[in-house]
Order: structure tokens, then C-alpha cells, then sequence
């Protein structure tokens, strides 16, 4: 798989000669299967042209905090959530010094002090700047509130110089991108996600089941492990291929999950209920296929256990996540069903008929803790499931 893929990156460039460099590495980083956006200062748009930036990107650049038509689209505080990473190429020693003192007086920096993405700064400046006490200073001062940084390379410098203070080469820094990932939110976790439909056969050859279609859950153990956690899911029957890395179970009832969960939930730190359990199964299930006889035919249904609740009730209970799908009052009955199961945290969507939810590649949800929501808006399956682990994993480390 592609370095960067599915990944969301916000390059911000700033004032520095290197600059002109940014082209390449955007076209690198899509290559490596990045979204990029690009954010350009007022002193980088004196080097690189946001029409190029544009054209590589394939998407408009944004320069001004105070754009109106701008932020009437993708608006600093959407592109600060929008980011899964922010990487600043190159970082100029005024733009460092700006950073570190908290300033967000700018786009740029507005939207880093709003983003919850990993920052990633690759220095570039004359020598002299580098070695000045004041960059030094700084860059200690972000590297403490853990911004990242790649660089800078040694060699002969814009203004004459020989010695420490170029941009880093394109792959050095595409590696250090990807590594933010690699060291994951959610490294050494273990968790265990459930997903897709259960059936509960009425005979051989027939069965009560859902709309689910698995991908939500899917994409959260594939999210889970990319965070660097050790996933196991269990899967109800989908059309899905296995994420790669991940631990997979295949089961197709309530029951059957209910087995494959309480045997495999010993060391698991957080367990997330991503199925669409069959609240009931049929009473009696026939070893013999049903025939056609009176013209009316009643089923007797008797409830499954609810898999959720079990779990949430163990002693050394794992963090438990849950999912509601509502018609309305969302936030009520979704936090009423994360106190009646007794859960940490409850992802709700509300079911309506514009292609979220059930069966469709796009989602939309509120997510209640605590006393606390954060709405992750509308986007694809998999973008949504990278969201929701980044603050599972937050609010699970808070919780410890
Ligand atoms: N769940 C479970 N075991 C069940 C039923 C549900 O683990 N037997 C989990 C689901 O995976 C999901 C959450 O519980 O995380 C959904 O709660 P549930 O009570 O099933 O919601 P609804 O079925 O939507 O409830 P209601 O019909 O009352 O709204």
C-alpha cells in the first residue's frame, strides 16, 4: 500500500527559498496516495506561485485567514479537523519563532493551533539563523508540546554558506510524513472491533438479518492497526476483504459472535461494537426447511444477549465504544444507551435518506463521552474511522 495513503495532509509553506521545492514534494506526497492541501504564508507566495501549487495539488490554495469566500467553503476550523497531518515545508526561522510563542494571527498558524494532527516542521534558513540561540530555543520549546522535526540537511546553502540548514530531500521527508503514522495513537493497544450484520436462521435456508454491510467497522480495524494497535475483529458475513494486519473471526449469529467475543476478550484494551447484533433470534431454529401450510405463519422470537453490555460489565472491563443508529433525538437516546449499557463512549448517526449510514461509502457522526460531544461531519467510511480512532485513543488515554 501506498505510504500516505487515504491520508489527509495540509502542507503549510512559508517564507523561505525552498520554497520553490514545494511542487515536488506535493506530486510526491499524492503519489504516495496523499489528499494534499496547501496553505501558503504571504512570505512564500514571493517564492512559489499558489497557481502551482493549485495545479499539483489539484486542490485551491488558501493564503488569507480573512478570505470570505474562502472560509465560505473549506473554512480554517474545517481544515484544521479536515488534516490527519500538518506538515510545514519549508519552516523559515521567523516562522518557527512565530509558532512556538502560540501566535495565531494567521491562517497558518490559526489552523494549528486548532488541529488535533500531528505537526511535522522541516527547517530551512541560512546557517547563521540555524545556529542562532533563538531557533535552537524555539524549536526545543514546540519539539516539548510534541511538533516533530525532520531536518534540516547540510550542504551548500541559497546564499553562499556551506553547512546545516537545507530542506531535507523529498523522500527524507515523505518517510518522516509517514512515520507520524507509524508511531500511531494507537501503539501497543490491543483492541477488538465487531462489525457487519449477524443472521439468525429460522431454517436451513432462511434468516433474519440487517443492512449492514460491515464497511464502518472494516475501517475501523483497518484504522486501528494503522494507528499501530493490534486489532482483532470479528466479523459478522460481509463482502469485505480482510484489512491487511488484522486478526479476523467470521461468525454469522448473535450467538456465535457473543462466543468468539467473550473468548478472545482477555487483554484487550478497547473493545469496539461496530455489529449490527440482532437484538432477537427466532426460538426454535428448524434442522428442516420450513414448508408452505396454514396462510398465515407467526415466528416466536427471544432476545440474543447484548454483547456490549457484557463486556462493559467484566471486572477489568476493556474501554468500550458503542454505536447507535437513530430515526431521532439523537443525542438523547444515544447517551441513554451508553448509560444503560454502561459504556465509555457512544459513536451515534442519525439514519435519514442522504447516503450516510447503513450500506453506503459515507458516515457522519456524533460521538458523546463523559459530558463531553464532538461531531465528525460527513466524509468516507475510511476517513471517518481514522477520525474516530484518533479520539477513541485520546479519550482512552485519559481515562487511564
Ligand atoms: N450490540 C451488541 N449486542 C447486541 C445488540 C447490540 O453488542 N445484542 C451493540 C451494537 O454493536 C452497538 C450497540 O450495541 O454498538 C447498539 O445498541 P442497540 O441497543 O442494539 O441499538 P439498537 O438496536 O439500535 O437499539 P434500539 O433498537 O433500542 O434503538
Amino acid at each position: 500500500m501506498n505510504k500516505l495513503a487515504f491520508k489527509n495532509c495540509l502542507l503549510i509553506v512559508t517564507g523561505s527559498i525552498a520554497a520553490y521545492k514545494t511542487p515536488d514534494i506535493v506530486r510526491r506526497m499524492r503519489d504516495e496516495g496523499a489528499e494534499v492541501r496547501v496553505v501558503l504564508t504571504s512570505a512564500a507566495s514571493e517564492f512559489v506561485t499558489p497557481l502551482v501549487l493549485q495545479a499539483v495539488s489539484g486542490n485551491e490554495v488558501r493564503q488569507d485567514l480573512f478570505d470570505q469566500k474562502a472560509e465560505a467553503g473549506m473554512g480554517h476550523i474545517e481544515l484544521a479537523r479536515w488534516a490527519d497531518a500538518i506538515v510545514i515545508a519549508p519552516a523559515s526561522a521567523d516562522y518557527i519563532a512565530k509558532l512556538s510563542k502560540g501566535a495565531a494571527d494567521d491562517l497558518s498558524t490559526a489552523i494549528c493551533r486548532a488541529s488535533e494532527a500531528p505537526i511535522l516542521i522541516a527547517p530551512a534558513m541560512n546557517l547563521q539563523m540555524w545556529e542562532n540561540s533563538f531557533t535552537k530555543e524555539a524549536l526545543d520549546s514546540l519539539m516539548k508540546k510534541g511538533v516533530c522535526v525532520c531536518g534540516p540537511d547540510s550542504g551548500s546553502q541559497a546564499c553562499g554558506e556551506v553547512g546545516l540548514g537545507r530542506l531535507v530531500e523529498a523522500e527524507v521527508l515523505l518517510e518522516s510524513i509517514a512515520n507520524l503514522f507509524n508511531a500511531g495513537s494507537m501503539a501497543q493497544i490491543r483492541v477488538m472491533v465487531t462489525a457487519g450484520p449477524t443472521r439468525e436462521y429460522i431454517d436451513p435456508v432462511r434468516y433474519l438479518t440487517n443492512q449492514s454491510s460491515g464497511k464502518m467497522g472494516y475501517a475501523l480495524a483497518r484504522a486501528a492497526c494503522e494507528a499501530g494497535a493490534n486489532v482483532i475483529l470479528i466479523s459478522g458475513p460481509t463482502n469485505l476483504e480482510p484489512p491487511k494486519g488484522v486478526g479476523v473471526e467470521y461468525i454469522s449469529s448473535a450467538s456465535e459472535m457473543e462466543s468468539s467475543v467473550v473468548n478472545n476478550i482477555r487483554d484487550i484494551d478497547i473493545f469496539i461494537a461496530c455489529a449490527a447484533v440482532s437484538d432477537y433470534r427466532p426460538e426454535i431454529e428448524s434442522s428442516q426447511k420450513i414448508k408452505k401450510s396454514a396462510s398465515t405463519f407467526s415466528l416466536k422470537l427471544i432476545p440474543n444477549k447484548d454483547i456490549l453490555s457484557g463486556v462493559a460489565g467484566l471486572t477489568n472491563a476493556p474501554f468500550t465504544v458503542g454505536f447507535a443508529a437513530e430515526t431521532e433525538k439523537l443525542e438523547r437516546y444515544a447517551k441513554d444507551k451508553m448509560t444503560k449499557k454502561g459504556i465509555d463512549m457512544i459513536a451515534a448517526n442519525l439514519v435519514d435518506n442522504d447516503g450516510t449510514g447503513f450500506n453506503s461509502d459515507d458516515n457522519e457522526l456524533t460521538v458523546f463521552w463523559r459530558d463531553k460531544s464532538r461531531i465528525l461531519e460527513k466524509q468516507s467510511k475510511e476517513k471517518l474511522a481514522r477520525k474516530l480512532v484518533t479520539l477513541i485513543s485520546k479519550v482512552y488515554r485519559e481515562s487511564l
